[in-house]
């Protein structure tokens, strides 16, 4: 065997890992000093998380400390893989040396990959110890599976990306037939006549109304909060709160239900929710009324109410039999639409005085944000 062997171009690169794969088996393992700018190339990704979760499946000892810099690419890549550990350090680090097999690899991608494999014991002890020294340093910060969860759920930049266009009205791609852009991003020619609450019907354009930012981040801080399993929301639109409402569910492996009744938006939605990845909604078809009559919606933890007001009171005689002792109901709109919804406010917000006429299973507290969101919390069957 050669002490040096170089290997330089991009398939002898790729050829040379899929040997390596074929070369490691149970017992051996594999310790790298990660690459850092490479991981900016999808490629790479794509061939480190397969390689790795190839390893996963021969339960190869396999180590990584990266640049702490990485943390979220690495908790991207790495999420769902359970036996790769991966520590961060904040720097000092080499980059693309990986020691296995009795040998140490050095590896480059930029401009032009290649591999230089140094196969001496000498050099191999030294570069052995230096990883396990830096490994078993208090500088290195382990991430648990745990801690990768949470980073990938705060940082997860499909849903980022898509709740930061749907914020900033842009870049919304339309497929479905029945929907064409018009002027503005927000504005959809719709070719069914229906006009209902919360769309603005100009012609053929129906305007899409979503929560503003704050009440979005409410929602999700509350299904963290409630450690919420079921989810129901009342009034998808293109899905922007649902994003929000899934987001913090997957914390606690909740899901979201949330229910649309026009197609178009429906069709919006829909793809969304396949671009966010995010695997933890049902968008329910149909009318907020028959579905809830039709005893789909089997128990709930946390509601939100954001679509026809004037049923709201009506949904609520629906609902309360599902929602769990302790459960919460949020509402919004109560200071721009509060009139539309009477009834509901009626039940919710009285007082607990005698001759309130409020229902006793509840009490609210309203929230002064955006356009007033009503808290309400289940105290009683
Ligand atoms: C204000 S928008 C929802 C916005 C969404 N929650 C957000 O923040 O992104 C209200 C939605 O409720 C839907 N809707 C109204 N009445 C409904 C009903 N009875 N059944 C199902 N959907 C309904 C409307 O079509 C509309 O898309």
């Amino acid at each position: 065997m050669k002490t040096i062997n170089t290997i330089s171009g991009k398939k002898q690169f790729i050829d040379y890992y899929s040997l390596l794969e074929k070369e490691l088996t149970a017992g051996d393992f594999y310790y790298a000093f990660a690459f850092q700018n490479e991981y900016q190339s999808p490629e790479i990704k794509k061939l480190f998380k397969q390689f790795h979760l190839s390893l996963a499946k021969k339960k190869i000892d396999d180590r990584a400390i990266f640049n702490k810099k990485l943390e979220i690419t690495a908790g991207e890549t790495y999420s769902d893989n359970n036996n790769l550990k991966l520590k961060f350090k904040n720097f000092n680090i080499p980059v693309g040396l990986v020691i296995t097999k009795n040998k140490i690899l050095q590896l480059g991608w930029r401009p032009e990959p290649f591999i230089v494999e140094i196969n001496n014991i000498a050099l191999f002890k030294h570069y052995y110890d230096f990883f396990m020294e830096n490994w078993n340093s208090n500088e290195a910060i382990e991430f648990t599976k745990e801690v990768l969860e949470k980073l990938n759920y705060k940082y997860n930049p499909q849903v980022l990306n898509i709740i930061n266009n749907l914020r900033d009205n842009k870049s919304i791609i339309l497929t479905a037939e029945s929907i064409e852009k018009i002027e503005t991003n927000w504005e959809y020619k719709y070719n069914g006549n229906e006009k209902q609450f919360g769309q603005k019907v100009v012609g053929e354009t129906i305007k899409l109304w979503s929560v503003p930012r704050t009440t979005a981040e409410l929602l999700e801080f509350m299904a963290v909060a409630t450690k919420s399993k079921n989810i129901l929301e009342i009034g998808t639109s293109a899905g922007y709160s649902t994003l929000y409402l899934a987001m913090g569910a997957r914390y606690n492996k909740g899901r979201v239900n949330t229910i649309e009744k026009l197609k178009p938006k429906i069709k919006l939605a829909k793809s969304n929710f396949k671009k966010a990845k995010l695997n933890n909604i049902d968008l329910l078809e149909g009318d907020a009324m028959e579905i809830l009559k039709s005893g789909k919606i089997k128990k709930l933890d946390l509601i939100f109410l954001d679509a026809d007001k004037e049923n709201y009171g009506k949904y609520f005689e629906l609902f309360m039999p599902l929602l769990k002792n302790g459960g919460f109901i949020i509402a919004d709109n109560v200071f721009d639409y509060g009139h539309m919804m009477k009834d509901y406010l009626d039940k919710v917000l009285g007082t607990k005085l005698p001759n309130s006429q409020s229902d006793r299973r509840v009490t609210s507290y309203t929230l002064p944000i955006d356009n007033g969101v009503i808290i309400t919390r289940k105290i009683k069957d």
